[in-house]
């Protein structure tokens, strides 16, 4: 069953203007770059409030930060005027959003195991807002197998990451875990406009192509290389969604706050996506998913021997109609189609056999859009309507297309409720 009550719950769009800003300082060389972005914040027109660890205490004086932000620095849990004046709780309901900058490899540990032993630590756990958090720390504690589950506990758990970044570091070594640069931070928190038409929604896409081997080293493999589905996860995140990318081959960097799960044969697709799609709100299926296997994968190298030579293939399972058909627990399902030819007409086809929520089609095999380009455009299909999405970039094609799935969602609400 389609979970109409958490929908109704989150679906809303949020005032575009981020107003109050939590800023939680831990302690990492990278705290002098906090201070540079408090001033950034405030020229945008935020307010900003800050929060030390007694770490971060140690390499700037919280006064830097009190004449930066025209406020007291909060630095205490336990402080007697402080729960007076702005204590944790309130701190917590003043934020439109809590950024976490510098967050220190302790401080992941800590958010992504809910300990609260100090002020920052008890504020992500009071905080109710969006919350944004930009690493920083040596390349190698970044790579550490221990943060990385970290940080995909926090990233499944709706936290959004900016960053960090490859570069120099501090301590000399070169590699990922420089915290962004003030200015790039302060872009994602007040360019974008915030447009959170799925705020607490989940939502699970498959993307890129599948392999399907014939022996040790060929395969069979279309044209898709992801661009699309990962454009999609991306414009998910950005409308506030948790999202769940599970992705074929492709050489695309993943987006950093979504949580992946790497694929190769379609049968692992199908495996990977079945185990979730109960637990998401919304299903969209962008993959290119082999149709057809080799029903037999040579276990040693095929050699050249005769002059002809057959494969016999064997149908692989639909993983679309398969979560479209679920029982309980039903996702939101969207489909796309990929079509030489007849686009309209296979696209509602499938909508219809396939007994999709909305399907998204795209011309492939022609010059511009569809697989591995940059741009794309996409006819939207539904029970009762139809949008065509003209081409451009796959990225705001992608957000286009959220902003439908989301709006379909509420239409979809209200005809059934
Ligand atoms: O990855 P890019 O290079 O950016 O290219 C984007 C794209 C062209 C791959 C993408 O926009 C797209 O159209 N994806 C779907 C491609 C496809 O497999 O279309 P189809 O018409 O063959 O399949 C219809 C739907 O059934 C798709 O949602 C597909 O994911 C799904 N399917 C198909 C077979 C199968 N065994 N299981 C499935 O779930």
């Amino acid at each position: 069953m389609f979970r109409l009550a958490i929908i109704r719950a989150f679906i809303h769009i949020l005032d575009l203007a981020i107003k109050h800003i939590l800023l939680a300082v831990s302690g990492g060389i990278a705290v002098y770059k906090s201070a540079e972005l408090v001033r950034l914040l405030r020229k945008q027109g935020a307010q900003v409030r800050v929060v030390m660890t007694h770490a971060a205490m140690q390499f700037v004086n919280p006064l830097t930060f009190q004449a930066l932000s025209g406020h007291p620095v909060h630095t205490e849990l336990l402080d007697v005027d402080e729960e007076h004046a702005m204590g944790h709780i309130s701190l917590a309901r003043w934020a439109d959003v809590l950024l976490i900058a510098p967050a220190t490899a302790n401080t992941l540990a800590k958010l992504s195991h809910g300990l609260a032993d100090d002020l920052l630590s008890t504020l992500y756990l009071a905080a109710t807002c969006p919350v944004y958090v930009a690493p920083a720390m040596n390349q190698a504690m970044w790579h550490k197998l221990v943060t990385q589950e970290n940080i995909q506990k926090l990233i499944s758990h709706g936290v959004m990451m900016i960053g960090p970044e490859q570069g120099d570091q501090a301590c000399g070594e070169t590699g990922y875990g420089r915290m962004s640069e003030p200015v790039d931070i302060c872009r994602r928190l007040m360019a974008e406009p915030v447009i959170e038409c799925l705020s607490g929604i989940k939502v699970l896409i498959s993307a890129g192509p599948t392999r399907e081997p014939l022996d040790p080293v060929r395969y069979l493999t279309n044209r898709s290389s992801g661009k699309m589905g990962y454009a999609l996860a991306e414009a998910a995140l950005k409308a506030g969604a948790t999202v769940t990318l599970v992705s074929g081959p492709v050489s695309l960097v993943p987006p950093v706050n979504a949580a992946l799960i790497q694929v190769e044969t379609a049968a692992q697709m199908y495996q990977a996506v079945m185990s979730n799609a109960e637990q998401h709100d919304i299903y969209i299926g962008a993959a290119a998913v082999a149709d057809y296997s080799p029903v037999l994968s040579e276990q040693q190298k095929i050699k050249k021997h005769t002059e002809r030579s057959s494969v016999t293939l064997q149908k692989t399972k639909d993983i679309l109609a398969d979560v479209a058909k679920l029982p309980r627990n039903r996702p939101f399902t969207v489909g796309f189609a990929a079509e030489t030819d007849n686009l309209e007409y296979y696209a509602k086809d499938k909508l219809i056999k396939k007994k999709l929520d909305m399907i998204a089609a795209n011309w492939v095999g022609r010059d511009l859009g569809g697989f591995d380009s940059e741009q794309n455009a996409l006819q939207v299909f539904w029970e009762n309507g139809a949008k065509n999405l003209q081409m451009t970039d796959k990225k705001y094609l992608a957000e286009q297309l959220i902003s439908l799935i989301a709006e379909n969602i509420k239409n979809y609400e209200k005809n059934t409720a």
